[in-house]
């Protein structure tokens, strides 16, 4: 799908969207389509008893009167004061969803809010193609049957603005952003034969070419440095491990980075203590953590952030096998503390005690966010509108929200405390990975984390087992793998690490 920017003309073929307000206001460039179809637009939104223009509605009139277009479609923008960025990437993305239902392969969308709103005309047509962008996406590449009329219809979309170049420029730094969360949902959708710790890590290295430096610790150099909880989860796989540093370099030299740390299994079958067989499918994605940090470092690079990052993904297989490791077993973590591995299925904690010991004994950072799908127990706790969110850091946690919020990515922050930690405590070693019964399930994993944590280091954990994956579509996500977590960190290093 190609988008365009052009100023408003009547298009002469293919399907055209004009705005309509609250209380069936058409917006100017509805009131001249109204006047080219001889009055057929505000007939159609007059009579149309479940359209009021309010936000979400939409109303197609097929084959209008006077005009060559296969249809007109009546967009609801509600009220003028309401429309902002985030309702015109969610009003782009719907159209997109519409039009592609409706078989068209070329549209004009002309919705000229941008002498009633806040957000220039620019900014206002530059997100509704983001938005149009991030609901094209779509991850078919294994579908090689698939029939024709099946298939995305759109080709191409024009957006009708008053400044066709400052929407172009406004677009490109966009672009990087849906080409991040495309890059990051195919890796996410990608099955477990392809994407395992070796080639997502080539995945990662390629990324070079956007400036990262890029390194791979292999097998070999894990157990140098003496990652004993990452291998204990590795060493059941025939695939051997990998972890994955990225860097970007965009802030003063001296300057500690933010850094970002993602868990990546690369598929989870629970290890000896296994998964059932309904659903283990979905552990391909349970690398989704990794994914996104993967995206986001491509993306802080692509936009060249004024911001010194490191992105580390601990790459593993769990499988059961006969080296895979028991519960029962009791390996030395990185961070020098014993872990006994009760039970094989909680193997995130593990992968990731490893993950941010390194990152914090090598880069010094100023903060710390990692991301994981760690516990179906938050999908209890908050179903799939919500992240979890844990922090050592109220200021920080409230930086995380904050910019979730702005692109619709919500959090919700849960406890950690002293009373959770002592579920952990282990008998036989340090600490045990998992606290033995069903209450607070991700409280437990957090408060695991946290004991690889220092307390001097800003650090958040983003629990993403209910967000990583969506089983229905939403206006800019397409169902399948969501990629979230790289705009809302996106956004987090741009409002809130950028020049500081
Ligand atoms: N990857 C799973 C968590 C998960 C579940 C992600 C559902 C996405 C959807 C994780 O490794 C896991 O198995 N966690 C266990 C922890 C338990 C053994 C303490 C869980 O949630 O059951
Ligand atoms: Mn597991
Ligand atoms: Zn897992």
């Amino acid at each position: 799908m190609k988008i365009e920017f052009a100023e408003f003309a009547l298009p002469a073929s293919g399907a055209l969207v004009v705005g309509v307000w609250e209380e069936r206001a058409l917006t100017p460039a509805a009131r001249h389509v109204d006047e080219a179809t001889g009055g057929a637009v505000a007939r159609a939104v007059q009579a149309a008893a479940r359209f009021h223009g309010k936000k979400n509605e939409l109303l197609p009139l097929i084959g209008p009167p006077g005009l060559p277009l296969s249809r007109i479609v009546a967009a609801g923008l509600g009220k003028p004061e309401a429309v902002d960025a985030r309702l015109l990437q969610d009003l782009g993305g719907a159209l997109v969803a519409h039009l592609n239902g409706a078989g068209e392969s070329d549209a004009t969308i002309a919705i000229d809010v941008a002498d009633t709103v806040k957000l220039g005309p620019a900014d206002a047509a530059a997100n509704l193609a983001l938005g149009a962008e991030l609901r094209a996406y779509r991850f078919d590449k294994y579908r090689t049957t698939e029939k024709p009329e099946r298939k995305p219809s759109l080709a191409r979309v024009t957006i009708a603005t008053t400044k066709p170049g400052a929407a172009r420029d406004a677009h490109r730094a966009h672009a990087a952003v849906a080409e991040a969360v495309a890059f990051t949902r195919d890796l996410v959708s990608e099955p477990a034969n392809v994407i395992y710790p070796e080639t997502l890590a080539e995945q990662a290295v390629a990324l070079s070419r956007f400036g990262l430096a890029v390194e791979i610790l292999d097998e070999n150099r894990l157990k140098e440095l003496g990652m004993g909880a990452l291998l204990g989860v590795a060493q059941g796989s025939a695939r051997p491990p990998r972890v994955v540093v990225m860097q970007h370099r965009g802030g003063p030299p001296d300057s500690p980075p933010v850094a970002f740390v993602g868990k990546g299994v690369t598929f989870d079958t629970g290890g000896i203590s296994i998964k059932p067989a309904a659903g283990m499918g979905e552990m391909k994605w349970d690398m989704a953590g990794a994914g996104v940090v993967i995206g986001l470092m491509r993306l802080l690079a692509a936009r060249n952030a004024k911001v010194n990052a490191v992105g580390i993904a601990g790459l593993v297989e769990n499988m059961p096998s006969g080296t895979a490791q028991r519960p029962g077993d009791i390996v030395r973590s990185l961070s020098g503390q014993t872990i006994e591995v009760l039970n094989t299925d909680a193997e995130g904690r593990l992968v990731l005690a490893d993950a941010l010991a390194y990152c914090q004994d090598r880069f010094k950072p100023k903060l710390m966010v990692d991301l994981a799908t760690l516990t179906g127990a938050v999908i209890v706790a908050l179903g799939h509108e919500h992240a979890g969110l844990f922090a050592n850091n109220d200021e920080l946690a409230e930086r995380l929200i904050a910019a979730g919020t702005a692109v619709g990515e919500k959090l919700w922050r849960l406890p950690l405390a002293e009373a959770y930690d002592r579920a952990i405590d282990s008998d036989a070693a340090d600490v045990k990975n998992i606290a033995g019964d069903r209450a607070a399930g991700s409280i437990i994993g957090a408060q695991f984390l946290k004991r690889f944590v220092k307390d001097e280091v800003g650090w958040a954990h983003l629990d993403i087992a209910g967000v990583a994956w969506s089983k229905k579509d939403a206006p800019t996500v397409p169902k399948g793998a969501t990629a979230f977590g790289v705009r809302l960190l996106d956004r987090f290093v741009a409002d809130y690490c950028e020049n500081a």
